[in-house]
């Protein structure tokens, strides 16, 4: 009987262990990070600046040598050659030639791509359009504004058809608008079945579109897991009423309940609290609207991991 190879078994598409990274012999940047993301997720890394993101999708791309890293990406160890060409690639603060235009920019990297000419055309009049910049197709990349190059960035780390998509803060600077069309090309891409990793500030983007998270907090990961069990806590409920409560205070009160303009806020997570402070407003002829539970958001579970005033930058 043949040994299994653990790599050959692992489902994740990305398993990162104990990675680490100190620059220049004293900036810890990653202290040992585990991150790991299964197939056809969106999977999103955030933290604070300096926290070591980039650094991270550095070092799965072999854009700098990390003092450690085990572990696979795509089945393979970080750095095997056919399996980068599997992955497509929007680095952070990227500067492409700005005498190229888009069209010869994206012909470009389709033919590192390996993809024939007869077929290129075709690929980048069709990618420029998916990122809405059929129009400056002929233009010079110098005239781009900064949305405009992300746009250009994503369309670049498509070309080769990637299983896996590694997008450094891919809506940087892209209008509203635009980060809608992104996070739809997005989920699109993800139907396909190509799993996307993510490095975003913008908590409230992320949370429409990742299934899993790990939030990196000094060069370590502080939390990780799927989106759904970080922000499900319940943090309480708000009751809504029509008609005065203000003679109920004091009983709301003791279950726990306050009275905020009107509406009731309690703070239990407790459903049998919420039904008692009902039997409470019932009794006293209150009409209710509508019970809803307030859950973590997760611009609030970031803060929570880090902390307010969490410090920025890698440990020194
Ligand atoms: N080339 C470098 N030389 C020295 N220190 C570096 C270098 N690149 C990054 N660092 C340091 O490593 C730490 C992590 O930086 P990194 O760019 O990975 O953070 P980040 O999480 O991507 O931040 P941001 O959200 O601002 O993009 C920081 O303290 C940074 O100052
Ligand atoms: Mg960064």
């Amino acid at each position: 009987m043949s040994t299994l190879n653990i790599t050959e078994i692992t489902n994740w598409v990305v398993d990162l262990i104990d990675v680490r990274k100190t620059y220049r012999r004293k900036v810890q940047a990653l202290r040992g990070v585990n991150i790991q993301v299964g197939r056809g997720e969106v999977f999103g890394l955030l933290g604070p600046n300096g926290a070591g993101k980039s650094t991270l999708v550095k070092i799965m791309m072999t854009v700098i040598r990390p003092d450690r890293a085990l572990g696979t990406v795509l089945g393979r160890p970080i750095g095997h050659r056919q399996k980068i060409g599997r992955m497509g690639y929007l680095p952070e603060n990227h500067r492409y030639p700005g005498y190229l235009t888009g069209i010869q920019l994206l012909d470009f990297y389709a033919a590192l791509a390996r993809v024939r000419k007869t077929e290129r055309t075709r690929l980048t009049t069709a990618w420029l359009e998916r990122v809405g910049m059929k129009e400056w197709g002929g233009t010079r990349i110098r005239e781009y504004s900064k949305g405009m190059m992300q746009r250009l960035g994503l369309a670049q780390a498509l070309m080769n058809d990637p299983e896996l998509l590694v997008l450094d803060e891919p809506t940087d600077g892209v209008d509203p608008v635009g980060r809608r069309e992104i996070r739809n090309l997005l989920l699109e891409l993800k139907k396909q079945g190509k799993t996307i990793f993510l490095n975003s500030h913008l908590l409230s983007e992320l949370e429409l579109i990742c299934d899993r998270v790990a939030i990196l907090k000094e060069g370590l990961v502080a939390r990780q897991g799927p989106l759904r069990d970080l922000t499900d806590r319940i943090l309480g409920y708000r009751v809504r009423v029509t008609g005065d409560v203000s003679a109920m205070a004091a009983k709301v009160a003791a279950l726990g309940g306050r009275v905020e303009d009107g509406q009731i806020a309690l703070a239990s997570e407790d459903p049998r609290k919420v039904n008692e402070v009902i039997d409470v407003l019932r009794a006293g002829q209150v009409l209710i609207e509508s019970v809803e539970p307030r859950r973590l958001s997760l611009e609030e579970v970031f803060v929570e991991v880090l902390g307010e005033g969490g410090r920025v930058g890698g440990v020194r």
